[in-house]
């Protein structure tokens, strides 16, 4: 039941929007919950149309719902993290929020995607065809490595703009970077015991190897990537990179540096992983070759996902693994069943076959590139020469250098988020080198390039208050 409060004086859409904004952020509406119509909703509460039309397009604007056409309004998934702390095991209901609960309007999280970017129709209509055709195979588990039709053309698109050479055979469909790497650390526990990442660098990698019995060796990150003197001096023997956009700094391991590093791996009897993660997501230049096609025949596991372009809530990713130890896999992994379902795999195949992956990757990076732009010219106009960017021109995050920062990262992110603005701590990509205080992780792929604007102008407002108030322009 919907009552608005009289005694509010805020205006009728606020109170709306603010009403039905409690209810999904309280967990009384659900996520996939049809809201009432617009029509419906203006005759319960008395009050015009547009009155609810505003409020809905608000709460779209910033996430909460979306629309389907001709079927209405939607409760939005909102990431877990994002949700203020409510109990869940009580019967919490918008009035019992407390007031000092604050929202996020502006979230800088590095790595979600642009909410109405998904295909969703085109999806569902290639979703529902392999559902009719394919339902024979639902009576079956599917291909241990994965469904070969989609490895195959996982294959042909590595090939063309990856510059990747394998077999489609060498390909393992995995759920997730955590997924690939959890089925190669035990692979590689037979002869090696010693792993080395970047430092910064990402969080799974270490997780997961360090729950696998490895010690860990953190390598500093400099200009060009992995310092590769540092790994040098090192006993490891595998190695975690990110060469064509280092996660989180952004910097591209020159050619030079990754004939260097694969002449590391063959005169250690080392391996490689390289992290493709966004390599689709080049806004500046030409796209850089994985280093895997620069070495086909060596020991570099190529990993890459569908997280950053499609969805990074479906799930799929995949692996390319070297004949030596697809051997091992195959030994170890015999009896493992295929960890992505098969009809997110047979829809993939068909959106990739049929050309639709091409057309929506170019669609995403000018969408992204506009975002990237948008940010970027945001930064210069309010942080002007108090701040430069490290890392822009690829992927769905940049970092923002202050320069001459006093604040710590935890006061910032805590002042941020009093003015709904979501920050993402840089220090928990390191490993053992203290992140430097005056670096800020900033992704752009969830905002529109008006809210980041907004965001970047409220962050550099948080940072002035802070650092002395001669600095707001
Ligand atoms: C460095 C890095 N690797 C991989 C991924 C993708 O992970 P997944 O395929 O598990 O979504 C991300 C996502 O943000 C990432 O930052």
């Amino acid at each position: 039941m919907f009552i608005l409060d009289n005694k509010d004086r805020q205006p009728l859409h606020k109170k709306i929007y603010s009403h039905i904004k409690k209810q999904i952020l309280s967990g009384e509406l659900l996520p996939a919950a049809k809201l009432l119509s617009v029509k419906n909703l203006s005759i319960e509460l008395s009050v015009s149309r547009n009155t609810v039309e505003y409020a809905y397009q608000q709460l779209c604007a910033e996430g909460y719902i979306h629309s389907k056409p001709r079927s209405g309004y939607y409760v939005s998934f909102i990431e877990p993290d994002v949700f203020p702390a409510y109990p869940s095991n009580s019967i919490t209901s918008a009035r019992t929020v407390s007031k000092d609960t604050k929202t996020i309007s502006f979230d800088f999280h590095p790595a979600c995607l642009s909410p109405e970017s998904f295909p969703v129709n085109l999806w569902r209509k290639l979703y529902v065809e392999c559902l009719k055709e394919e339902s024979r195979q639902l009576a079956f588990y599917g291909n241990q490595q994965g469904d070969f039709a989609l490895r195959y053309e996982i294959q042909r698109y590595l090939s063309r703009s990856r510059g990747i050479s394998c077999d489609p055979e060498q390909i393992i469909v995995c759920s997730g970077l955590q997924d690939s790497l959890s089925i190669l650390a035990p692979i590689l526990r037979k002869n090696h015991s010693s792993f080395a990442m970047e430092d910064p660098g990402h969080f799974i990698p270490k997780a997961v190897f360090r729950n696998h019995s490895f010690s860990l060796t953190p390598i500093p990150v400099n200009s060009e990537g992995i310092d590769l003197g540092c790994l040098q001096k090192t006993d490891s023997t595998i190695v975690y990179v990110t060469p064509s956009h280092q996660f989180p700094l952004g910097h591209v391991m020159p050619v030079a540096n990754r004939l260097r590093l694969i002449d590391w791996a063959e005169n250690v009897g080392g391996v490689i992983i390289e992290d493709d993660y966004d390599s689709e997501l080049r806004y500046l230049g030409k796209p850089i070759p994985a280093l895997q096609g620069l070495h086909p025949q060596g020991n570099i596991v190529y990993v890459g996902t569908f997280s950053k372009v499609l969805s990074p809530a479906l799930r799929v990713s995949y692996m390319v693994l070297p004949y030596r130890l697809l051997d091992v896999y195959r030994e170890m992994f015999r009896e493992y069943a295929a960890n992505v379902s098969l009809l997110d795999q047979r829809t993939l195949h068909k959106f990739m076959e049929q050309g639709y992956w091409e057309q929506h990757l170019r669609k995403m990076r000018n969408v992204y590139k506009k975002k990237h732009d948008a940010i970027v010219e945001s930064i210069q106009q309010h942080f002007a020469s108090q701040a430069h960017i490290i890392g822009q021109g690829a992927g769905l995050h940049i970092i923002l250098e202050l320069i001459g920062n006093s604040l710590n990262e935890e006061e910032l992110i805590y002042r941020a988020q009093e003015r709904e603005v979501r920050l993402f701590p840089l220090s928990s990509t390191y490993l053992h080198h203290n992140a430097a205080n005056s670096q800020v992780m900033l992704g752009f792929g969830s905002m529109s390039s008006n809210e980041i604007d907004q965001g970047v102008k409220l962050l550099h407002q948080v940072w002035c208050l802070q650092e002395g108030v001669s600095k707001i322009k």
